[in-house]
């Protein structure tokens, strides 16, 4: 195999990714990436290429064309990918085409060349640099989206092919860009509305039977690939190494995006309004609702996301505005009684405030048990600190607690044995597991015991929320 040309990051593939291995990065791409599986599974092999350094020299290290009906994932999965790598998603270097239709405007990409007026102060859009920038600690590898290609002007598209050909841009100034460390993204809607043709008559909430959906991926892909080729020529179709068609989101899909979409909304709530946070739920009927009403063959998720805006991001905004949720407290949804709208109901704080909670934390991670602390003493908590199953339990013999938060790996047992134990000892506390990993059998055991699971790492603040709701409901109920 050729040599790869002298990296920009000569130590790349040895920095400390922000994935542990590919295995998580498909995780994560799955998760994030809802109902696209044929994106996941052709970008990571790629990813993987780099990483291990058996990427070929001379070209970037891959060139995707993403196709499909609007609102499906691929703008998101450029910037998961991102995310992923990089621990940022604006670790991206994004090129919008819809600039670049004018044949005059393909300067400000590359820079006008030396000798034309005003040369020095055109800095091109695509330089070493910002491509440079676009990597980090974690990874050299930069991931460049070209967002509808289809709208670029022709010489753009001249451009383009350099790059996806030998991984080289020459600027205005004559100097090179090399896209040897790239990942190169170009997305289109060509195609997209002879797709809709085929897709309206079983699109949409009810989702065909698996074997018509099956016919209908081959349907779509053809149709893409037919309009790409009607657009672009071989030269360019040909630098292409994967072309991956979006499919129309199910239902099902549609509900993980949701909850997807809910737990962000909490996470924005914890981290802008900080101790001022409050939790939200959202009831199965507001939840159908918001399904109901956010299911569009036409604009796919983002019709989901404009009706959560409108039917509960908005709502709590003007709430929060006029200081009506106070913190701690909980908002539930409900469906309004005309069914046309919800019902934002404020739960649970009063309750919360007027018992501080005492929480036994039992992790061997000194780092984290300081920095839990210092979290839980700022809201006036207090905290029993063990670092280990033994000192947890012998603690739980001697004092009251309200919860209890628990890391899976410690020193002398699991944290679901030690839970179960608790469990016994005190049957009313809610307890949650922190882990990294957890086996199968010990994810079943938490399910069978009530316990949450926490994801490490996690925000604290989010956890803060949730054990203030806990906490609030509970006394409300007693
Ligand atoms: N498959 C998906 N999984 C999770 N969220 C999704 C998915 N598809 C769309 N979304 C949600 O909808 C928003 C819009 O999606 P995205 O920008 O990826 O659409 P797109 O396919 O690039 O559409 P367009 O062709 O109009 O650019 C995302 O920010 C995300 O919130
Ligand atoms: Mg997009």
């Amino acid at each position: 195999m050729a040599e790869r040309a002298k990296s920009p990051h000569p130590s790349s593939r040895s920095k400390k990714p922000a994935v542990d291995s590919p295995e998580d990065l498909r995780a994560i791409l799955a998760k994030e990436v809802v109902g696209q599986s044929a994106a996941t599974d052709a970008i990571v092999p790629y990813v993987q290429m780099f990483q291990s350094d058996l990427a070929p020299a001379g070209r970037p290290v891959g060139v995707f064309l993403l196709l499909g009906p609007t609102g499906t994932g691929k703008t998101r999965t450029v910037e998961v990918l991102a995310e992923a790598l990089h621990g940022s998603a604006k670790n991206l270097l994004k090129v919008d085409c819809g600039e670049f239709q004018m044949e005059h405007e393909v300067a400000k990409l590359v820079g006008a060349p030396p000798g034309y007026l005003g040369h020095r102060e055109t800095q091109p859009m695509l330089s070493q640099q910002k491509l440079n920038a676009a990597t980090s600690e974690h990874s050299a590898l930069s991931v460049v989206l070209f967002d509808e290609i289809e709208k670029a002007a022709p010489s753009m598209t001249r451009l383009l092919l350099g790059v996806l050909d030998k991984a080289t841009l020459r600027l205005g100034d004559n100097t090179t860009v090399n896209f040897e460390n790239s990942v190169v993204f170009l997305t289109s809607n060509l195609g997209a509305r002879e797709m809709m043709k085929e897709l309206v008559p079983e699109f949409g909430f009810q989702a065909g039977a698996p074997a018509a959906r099956g016919d209908m991926r081959g349907k779509l892909q053809r149709v893409g690939l037919a309009a790409v080729r009607r657009r672009f020529s071989p030269e360019f179709v040909n630098r292409i190494d994967c072309v991956i068609t979006y499919q129309p989101l199910d239902a099902g899909s549609l509900s993980l995006i949701l909850d997807q979409q809910i737990a962000g909304l909490q996470r924005h709530v914890n981290t802008r309004l900080g101790a001022r946070c409050f939790a939200i739920e959202v009831s199965e009927e507001s939840r159908s609702f918001l399904l109901r009403n956010g299911a569009s063959a036409r604009y796919g998720a983002r019709e989901l996301n404009r009706t959560i805006h409108r039917h509960l991001t908005q709502p709590l905004a003007a709430m929060v505005a006029v200081g009506r949720i106070e913190p701690g407290a909980g908002v539930r949804a409900e469906l309004a009684r005309d069914g046309e709208s919800l019902d934002l109901q404020i739960l649970g704080s009063a309750a919360a405030r007027s018992l501080p909670p005492m929480v036994l934390i039992a992790d061997d991670n000194e780092q984290l048990l300081a920095f839990l602390n210092t979290l839980m003493a700022a809201e006036g908590w207090t905290v029993l600190l063990a670092d280990s199953a033994s000192k947890a339990k012998q603690l739980a013999a001697e004092k009251s607690f309200d919860c209890a938060l628990l890391d899976n790996l410690l020193p002398d047992g699991s944290g679901v044995s030690l839970g179960a134990h608790l469990r016994r000892v005190r049957s009313d506390v809610p307890i949650m597991i922190m882990s990294g990993r957890i086996s199968e059998q010990e994810e079943q055991a938490c399910l069978s015991m009530g316990f949450p699971l926490v994801q490490k790492p996690f925000d604290p603040r989010d956890l803060i929320c949730k054990i203030r709701r806990w906490i609030g409901t509970r006394l409300l109920a007693a």
